[in-house]
């Protein structure tokens, strides 16, 4: 059976490699949508860039939902210092031609999931997880519709990068993180201990300008631009590709070291709001309700990349 996807997401550059990772046409896999979620910029900012991106990569046939403005509980947070104040930069910006949807992001989910079978559609989450978390609020029964969640988001050994101790995603929208980890789906979750291990060196934007077409060049712009704020801030070379790490074990699962973990989260607290606490070493007996991946192969992950971005 054609495994069915939807990706959730906020773009945002690291969301918009995600999607190029995703978008060369397949018979492997179905888009059935793209949901966006305010996270790096506001709703109206990350609708425009993912139907943007679409036009982009030719992919306009794939449904564009927008769903929740705010978190579940808190104020929204943005990330203009990292992905600019439009959310993509080094792009050039215009309006795209396909609308959004008429239907809520969340509504379409829950609709979706309801007529599937058990157990078949994927969500890939790369925002905060606020547009998930109400569909599982509304219809909880769309938890058993579901195969898989692979999400970006938490940290572990590498501690945060909104605050000492959480990662951005989670920080945003921890209560909606929560509902996802006790909504009893698999979730398969791509924190920072993994995705700081991608990096978008000189080496990797070099291979990337070498792809002859458009999306690839938009690419090493989007790149350019992001890997700017990160090695100021980190003294890297380059910046974590997180968000593509989620399409990277769609299409290529082996590349990922995982470990059947208990993830919980902290909503509450004004010093540690949004840290993921993760049972690495089964301190307690939880139940494992999620796969940490806490390992990548960088060569396969890039040599993924930049094959797919030759596909368009
Ligand atoms: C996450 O936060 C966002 O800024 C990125 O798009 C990614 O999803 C990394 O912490
Ligand atoms: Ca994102």
């Amino acid at each position: 059976m054609t495994r069915k996807l939807i990706i959730d997401c906020d773009p945002g550059q690291d969301d918009a490699i995600n999607l190029f990772l995703a978008l060369p046409p397949t018979d492997d896999y179905e888009i059935l949508g793209i949901t966006v979620v305010a996270g790096n910029v506001g709703l109206d900012k990350v609708s425009r860039n993912a139907r943007l991106l679409c036009e982009l990569t030719g992919r306009t046939d794939i449904p564009v939902y927008e769903g929740c403005a705010a978190p579940l509980k808190y104020p929204l947070v943005t990330a203009e210092e990292v992905h600019s104040r439009e959310g993509l930069e080094g792009v050039e910006l215009f309006e795209p031609s396909v609308k959004a949807q008429s239907q809520n992001a969340v509504d379409f989910i829950i609709e979706t999931l309801m007529a599937a079978e058990d157990k078949s559609i994927t969500l890939l989450p790369t925002g905060p997880l606020t547009n998930i978390a109400a569909a599982l609020q509304k219809e909880p029964a769309i938890a058993g519709k579901i195969q898989e969640i692979v999400l970006m988001g938490g940290a572990l050994r590498e501690g945060g990068n909104i605050t000492p101790s959480a990662e951005f995603n989670i920080y945003v929208d921890p209560h909606a993180a929560q509902i996802v980890f006790d909504s009893g789906c698999q979730c398969i979750v791509f924190g920072l201990d993994v995705t700081h291990q991608v990096l978008s060196s000189d080496a990797v934007l070099e291979r990337i300008k070498a792809v002859d077409n458009e999306v690839a060049q938009t690419a090493y712009n989007l790149l350019t631009f992001y890997g700017r704020y990160d090695a100021e801030k980190y003294g890297s070379n380059g910046a974590p590709l997180h968000d593509p790490c989620t399409m990277a074990y769609i299409l290529k699962p082996e590349l990922f070291d995982l470990k059947a973990c208990n993830i919980r989260v902290e909503a509450d607290s004004e010093l540690t709001r949004g840290h993921t606490a993760v049972d690495f070493w089964y301190a307690t007996e939880l139940p494992r309700n999620s796969l940490w991946a806490y390992k990548v192969d960088a060569d396969g992950f890039f040599d993924l990349l930049v094959g797919q971005l030759g596909k368009y």
